[in-house]
C-alpha cells in the first residue's frame, strides 16, 4: 500500500515510492529507493523535504500513516470546498472563439520571446516594448476566456520549453490578477517579471538546459545560477519595475526557507516572487519536459495544495488554485447522478462546468456522448475520477476540443 509519511518517521527498511519534492526543480537523481541507512533521511531533511510516499509492499510499514488514497480524498474534498468560496470572472466569449485569437497570440509570443532570448544570448540590450504589447493582448484574451491561452501554452515542442514556459507563467499571473482584480499597472509589473523570470537560463549551456536526464550536482550548480543571471539582465534593462527583477531573482525561493539563491523565508519573499513560484512549479509539473511527461492539471492542483502546507504561501496558493478553477478543461469527473464525463468548458459558476458525459456508472453502461452545461442543470459534480481508469484519451472524447488547438 502507498502511504504518506513525515520525513521524521522514515527508518531504514522503508521503501520510498515518491519523494514528493518536485517543488524543488531537478532535485534528486533517483525517483524511488529502499532506505538502507540514515544518510538518505538526513539528506532529505537538509533539502527541506517534509513528507514522502512509501510503498509498504516493498518495505517496512508505518502504522498510523494515511494511505495515498485517503490523502487524495481529503485533498479533493478541500479543493471542492475551496471552489465554493471563490468566484472567477465569467467568460465573455466561448472557448472555441477565443482559441482562434489565442493561437495568433501564441505565435506572436514565440517570436517576441525568441528575440528577447536571442538578444540576451548575444549580449545585446533587452528590448521590452514588444513584450509589453504582447502582455496586453494576453491579458485581454484571458479576460475574455481564460482557458484558451492557458491551454494553448501547454502545447510546445521540446526545444521551445523554456520559451513557452515563460509565456505560460506570464499567462497564469495575468489570470490570477484578473481573477483577483489586481490594478492594471501592478498586473503589468508582475506579468513582465513572469515573462522574463527565466531569461537567465539563456546563459546556461544548452547541454545542461536540455539534458534528457537528471542533472549531476555540478550541472545543478550551474543551473541554480539562473535566477541571479535573470536579475542581472533585468536590473540593467531600462524602464523595468523593481518587482520584475525581484521575480527573476527570487522565483525559486520557498516559503519555508528551502529555496535558492538566498534561502529567504515567508514574507521576506515579495508577493510577486511568492506568486511566481507557485505559477512556475504548476507549469513545470503539468507540462511535458525533455525527460518526463507532465501530469494532468487536476493532479497538479492537488500537488500545489499539498505543498502549500510547507513550501508556498498557503492563502496565495488557494487563491491561485481558485483562479485556475478546480474543474479545469480536461478534468474527468463523476456527477451526482453517477454519470461520468470530461470537463470541456467553464461557466461563471466554478462548481458547474460544461461536462461531456459518456458513461452511466449507476447502470454500468456507456451512454451516447452528450454535453451537459451544469450551470443550467440540477446535476452537479460529485468528485474527480481517474482519467486513466476511464481511458479518456483513448475514447477520443476530447478530440474536437484538442483538434481545435492546432
Ligand atoms: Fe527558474
Ligand atoms: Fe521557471
Amino acid at each position: 500500500m502507498i502511504k504518506k509519511v513525515k520525513v521524521e518517521q522514515l527508518e531504514p527498511g522503508i521503501f520510498v515510492h515518491d519523494f514528493n519534492c518536485e517543488w524543488r526543480e531537478n532535485s534528486l537523481r533517483v525517483d524511488q529507493l529502499m532506505i538502507k541507512d540514515r544518510r538518505i533521511i538526513d539528506i532529505l531533511s537538509s533539502m527541506g523535504v517534509q513528507e514522502v510516499y512509501i510503498d509498504t509492499d516493498r518495505g517496512r510499514d508505518v502504522r498510523d500513516a494515511k494511505s495515498a488514497f485517503e490523502v487524495k480524498r481529503e485533498v479533493d474534498k478541500a479543493l471542492h470546498s475551496m471552489a465554493k468560496n471563490g468566484t472567477t470572472p465569467a467568460a465573455t466569449v466561448s472557448f472555441t472563439e477565443e482559441l482562434q485569437v489565442a493561437k495568433n497570440i501564441k505565435k506572436q509570443a514565440t517570436t517576441v520571446m525568441a528575440k528577447a532570448m536571442e538578444d540576451v544570448r548575444q549580449g545585446k540590450a533587452l528590448e521590452t516594448e514588444g513584450t509589453y504589447v504582447l502582455i496586453d493582448k494576453m491579458n485581454e484574451s484571458i479576460s475574455r476566456n481564460k482557458d484558451a491561452l492557458l491551454l494553448l501554452t501547454k502545447i510546445r515542442n521540446k526545444d521551445e520549453y523554456t520559451l513557452m514556459h515563460s509565456v505560460s507563467v506570464g499567462a497564469y499571473i495575468l489570470n490570477f490578477c484578473n481573477a483577483n482584480q489586481i490594478p492594471h499597472r501592478r498586473t503589468m509589473d508582475l506579468a513582465i517579471g513572469a515573462m522574463f523570470h527565466d531569461l537567465g537560463k539563456t546563459l546556461v549551456p544548452l547541454t545542461i538546459l536540455n539534458k534528457p536526464g537528471k542533472l549531476v550536482e555540478s550541472e545543478l550548480e550551474v543551473m541554480r545560477r539562473h535566477p541571479e543571471y535573470s536579475a542581472k539582465i533585468l536590473r540593467s534593462t531600462e524602464g523595468l519595475p523593481a518587482e520584475s527583477y525581484d521575480i527573476g531573482l527570487h522565483h525559486h525561493e520557498r516559503f519555508d526557507g528551502n529555496g535558492y539563491p538566498h534561502g529567504l523565508k515567508g514574507d521576506k519573499i515579495t508577493f510577486g516572487s511568492q506568486l511566481a513560484a507557485i505559477a512556475d512549479v504548476f507549469d513545470a509539473l503539468t507540462s511535458d519536459r525533455c525527460y518526463k511527461k507532465g501530469i494532468d492539471r487536476v493532479a497538479g492542483l492537488r500537488k500545489l495544495y499539498e505543498w502549500s502546507e510547507f513550501h508556498f504561501n498557503k492563502e496565495l496558493t488557494y487563491q491561485f488554485i481558485r483562479s485556475i478553477g478546480v474543474y479545469p478543461i480536461g478534468a474527468c469527473v463523476k456527477l451526482e447522478s453517477e454519470r461520468i464525463g470530461v470537463v470541456i468548458g467553464s461557466t461563471d459558476d466554478v462548481l458547474r462546468p460544461v461536462v461531456r458525459v459518456f458513461y452511466d456508472d449507476r447502470k454500468k453502461n456507456p451512454v451516447p456522448v452528450y454535453d451537459l452545461d451544469l450551470s443550467h442543470s440540477d446535476d452537479g459534480v460529485q468528485g474527480y475520477e481517474d482519467p486513466l481508469k476511464w481511458q479518456v484519451q483513448r475514447e477520443k472524447l476530447f478530440d474536437d476540443v484538442q483538434a481545435s488547438f492546432f
